[in-house]
């Protein structure tokens, strides 16, 4: 039967994995459509990651979709982390070298959305239902609605850029993947708001009562967060409580932190989670489709970048050398670096949280490395390298 669409690449979500995937692979000639299931608006509105590493930025610039980010994110070389008060800085530049970027995921987003727009490019929102079906053959067709009808996409490849909650993982038959899970007995609480930031980079802060974050978006509007009950309701959070919270988390001598008024409120649960391997016949899955981290190492939006970096190579080798080597290397490459992000994102989370249940042992663990972290180079440095990223491959 013939499908409504034909492409190359069928690519099911506009996070930030399938949005730099289908400019890389208009880069390399390769057709690929992108259906998102929200509206435009929704997604280039969506407050979620801040942080770049460096080979995030490299290659969006080096891709010509860096011009808003070189003049509007900004260029952090250093973090601070504070245990109990005490605040010590990891010096990116004199550690590694490399720095990261502050700008915001939905900024990021909107850059490519306009981009691939502007080349011509598709991406249909407001797509309900999509169904990627015939995985194990040539000829994959991605069933969905659109404007009140039933569409089919026929494509070589999907994609699965759906996030942690999307269809193409869940099409998936049982028995196919083998995943790895851990939860959280804490999440974040987030806001946006418009007050210039208190400080000029970022402080995670460990703290009796929990951890908390100030981050930053630009120089009138702050990002903070604060370690919550996973299941508590943002109604028991009124603006002043978050605010005060705030304040004793992140209480340091001689620092004073500048509230205003917050403009975007939100509880995030957290988790772990990856799913091996990240491909099922001809359909790979990508970013938060196949892998979460606690975005404690300020890595999803990075990880999800690595991934299609790896897989928009491979595409090509597919559809221009007939060469398939890269494909059916592409989940194990993902993951050598997922699991190496996983490791250091859960580091830094017990390093941080007030961990529930943890017995006294346990905290003076905690505390050891915490200390440790004060007078070790080694350490710095450690979390310094992990924290920049690795290159991309
Ligand atoms: P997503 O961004 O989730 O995109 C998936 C897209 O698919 C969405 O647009 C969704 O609407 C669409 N979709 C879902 N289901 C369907 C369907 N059935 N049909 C069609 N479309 C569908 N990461 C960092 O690197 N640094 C940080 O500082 C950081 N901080 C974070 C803070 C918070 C509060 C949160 C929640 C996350 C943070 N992350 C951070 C993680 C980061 O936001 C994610 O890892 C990133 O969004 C992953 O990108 P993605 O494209 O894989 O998935
Ligand atoms: C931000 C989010 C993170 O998860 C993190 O580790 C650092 C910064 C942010 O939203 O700015």
């Amino acid at each position: 039967m013939a499908a409504d669409f034909e492409t190359q690449v069928g690519i099911v979500g506009a996070g930030p994995a399938g949005l730099v995937l289908a400019h890389l692979l208009r880069l390399e000639g390769i057709d690929a459509v992108v259906l998102e299931q929200r509206s435009r608006a929704y997604v280039e509105s969506r407050v979620r990651a801040g942080v770049l590493e460096q080979g995030s930025t490299d290659l969006l610039i080096e891709t010509g979709v860096g011009a808003r980010l070189q003049a509007e994110g900004a260029v952090h070389h250093g973090v601070n982390l504070q245990f109990e008060g005490e605040r010590h800085r990891i010096d990116f530049a004199e550690l590694t070298g490399r720095h990261i970027t502050v700008y915001g995921q939905q900024e990021v987003v909107k850059d490519l959305i306009a981009a691939e727009l502007a080349d011509g490019g598709t991406i249909l929102f407001e797509v309900a239902d999509a169904l990627p079906t015939a995985l194990t053959g040539d000829r994959p067709v991605i069933r969905f609605r659109h404007q009140g009808r039933d569409r089919e996409l026929a494509c070589a490849v999907v994609a699965g850029c759906d996030g942690f909650h999307g269809v193409c993982r869940s099409v998936i038959p049982p028995g196919v993947l083998t995943e790895y899970e851990r939860e959280y007995p804490f999440g974040w609480l987030g806001i946006l708001a418009t007050v210039a930031p208190s400080t000029e980079e970022l402080i995670y802060a460990y703290h009796p009562r929990g951890f908390a974050l100030h981050s930053l978006r630009s120089p009138e509007l702050s990002r903070l967060y604060v370690q919550v009950d996973p299941h508590d309701d943002i109604e028991n959070w009124p603006d002043e409580r978050i605010w005060s919270e705030l304040q004793l988390r992140l209480a340091a001598p001689g620092w004073t932190l500048q509230e205003g008024p917050i403009i975007e409120k939100g509880i995030t649960a957290m988790r772990s989670y990856v799913c091996e391997p990240m491909q099922y016949g001809n359909l790979f899955l990508a970013g938060d489709a196949a892998h979460i981290v606690p975005p404690t190492g300020a890595k999803g939006m990075n990880l999800a970048i690595a991934d299609v970096a790896v897989l928009a190579r491979a595409l090509a080798d597919w559809f221009h050398r007939s060469d398939r080597r890269g494909l059916e290397t592409y989940s194990s490459r993902c993951l050598e670096r997922v699991w190496r992000v996983q490791d250091f994102s859960t580091t830094m989370t017990e390093l941080l949280h007030v961990l529930p249940g943890h017995d006294p042992f346990a905290r003076k663990l905690q505390r050891a490395k915490q200390r440790y972290v004060a007078t070790s180079g080694a350490m710095r440095q450690s979390i310094a390298e992990n924290y920049v990223g690795l290159p991309l491959s």
